[in-house]
């Protein structure tokens, strides 16, 4: 039986929790849900309920029950630091939810920290886990592109309602658009590109001034191997709503929206869509078949790692460099500058 304690018992806490209740149903793991710790009483208390966890006064409290396997850290991002602080202390396997840390300092210090546990730490980049980005991951990595030149990212978001004193419009605490949601493309990129070279970006940096909440960031990487990568992304509270990643080589061109279907056109050929995940089983007639979301694989995939398979998944350098970038965008934007790694 795994055993795991929640930090912060919020959204993606709860989505965590119901994944890890769910373990034995889609993976055959034993899991418990078996202790929580949420400064919001309301927030603890509706998981003991759910799930029989015992409520704890502090992360170092949950992170030393005695037979505790792995701490889910899923409190806001500004506070990130005190659940690993206190689960590499006990000696417990991490599941931390992106971004690493709001800031340098502690990224850093969570990287040297972190580096030296044995104990694993998986970052929640649950792109990563969804079966359309693995099949773009396995297509680009085929060669079927050729070298790549270009990619076009646009994240764009035309309902966003936080207000003002939630921590989610509070720059220094969220990061806004570019720490909040960008990281997780940026780290796409990382992941398909390589090392970034530069970085230059435009934005409003949820600019206070404004009588309701909303960001936008404009940003450029550029890969060591040559890939320049466009990036829009906007929290807007009207206007449209967007989620597309397009790949330029020079063999070929893939596109993945928020759709599972990837759309695949080699240089020759015509525009053909590739099913993935739930999409792929019905083009192939399968009847009942699970699919994991991406926030199930991602669980599955730790708990297998914790069990001593060796299942791929991002991990303490891959949360260091997308909150590096992340944080670099931010400089360029407040000193008009290119930031060069
Ligand atoms: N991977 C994803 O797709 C994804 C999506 C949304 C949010 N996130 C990340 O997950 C984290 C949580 O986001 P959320 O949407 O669940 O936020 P949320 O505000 O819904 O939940 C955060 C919870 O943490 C609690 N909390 C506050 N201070 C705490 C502390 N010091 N220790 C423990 N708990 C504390 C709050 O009371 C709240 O219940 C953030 O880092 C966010 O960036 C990831």
């Amino acid at each position: 039986m795994l055993k795991f304690g929640i930090i912060g018992a919020g959204r993606l806490g709860n989505v965590h929790a119901e994944n890890i209740a769910r373990l034995k149903a889609v993976a055959g793991i034993d899991a418990q849900v078996a202790a929580v710790y949420d400064p919001k009483e309301s927030a603890a208390n509706a998981m003991h309920e759910k799930y029989g966890a015992v409520i704890c006064s502090g992360a170092e409290e949950l992170a030393g029950i005695p037979d505790l396997d792995a701490v889910v850290i899923a409190s806001p991002t500004y506070c990130h630091q005190e659940g690993i602080r206190a689960a590499v202390a006990a000696g417990r396997h991490i599941f931390c939810e992106k971004p690493l840390c709001r800031d340098l300092e502690n990224s850093l210090a969570m990287l040297k920290l972190v580096g030296k546990s044995e104990k694993l730490f998986a970052v929640g980049f649950v792109r990563r886990a969804m079966a359309k980005t693995r099949k773009l991951k396995e297509m680009l990595d085929s060669g079927v592109l050729g070298k790549i030149r270009f990619c076009n990212v646009d994240l764009s978001f035309g309902m966003y309602r936080r207000e003002y004193g939630d921590w989610f419009a509070d720059f220094d605490k969220s990061g806004g658009v570019i720490v909040d949601m960008l990281a997780h493309h940026v780290d796409l990129a990382n992941w398909f590109f390589g090392e970034p070279e530069r970085v230059y970006a435009d934005g409003m940096l949820l600019d206070p001034s404004q009588k309701k909440p909303s960001d936008m960031v404009g940003s450029i990487i550029t890969y060591r191997n040559g890939v320049i990568c466009n990036m829009l992304c906007t929290w807007q509270r009207f206007g449209r709503s967007n989620e597309l990643m397009e790949i330029y080589g020079e063999k070929g061109y893939l596109n993945m929206t928020g759709a599972e279907t990837l759309l695949y056109q080699p240089m020759d050929g015509e525009q053909q869509e590739i099913p993935v995940g739930a999409a792929q089983n019905a083009a192939a007639g399968v009847e009942e078949v699970k699919v994991a979301s991406g926030y199930t694989q991602e669980m599955i995939d730790f708990a297998r790692n914790m069990l001593g398979e060796k299942v791929e998944a991002p991990g303490i350098q891959e949360a260091f460099n997308s909150i590096k970038i992340a944080l670099a965008m931010i400089e360029s934007v407040k000193t008009k500058q290119v930031y060069n790694f």
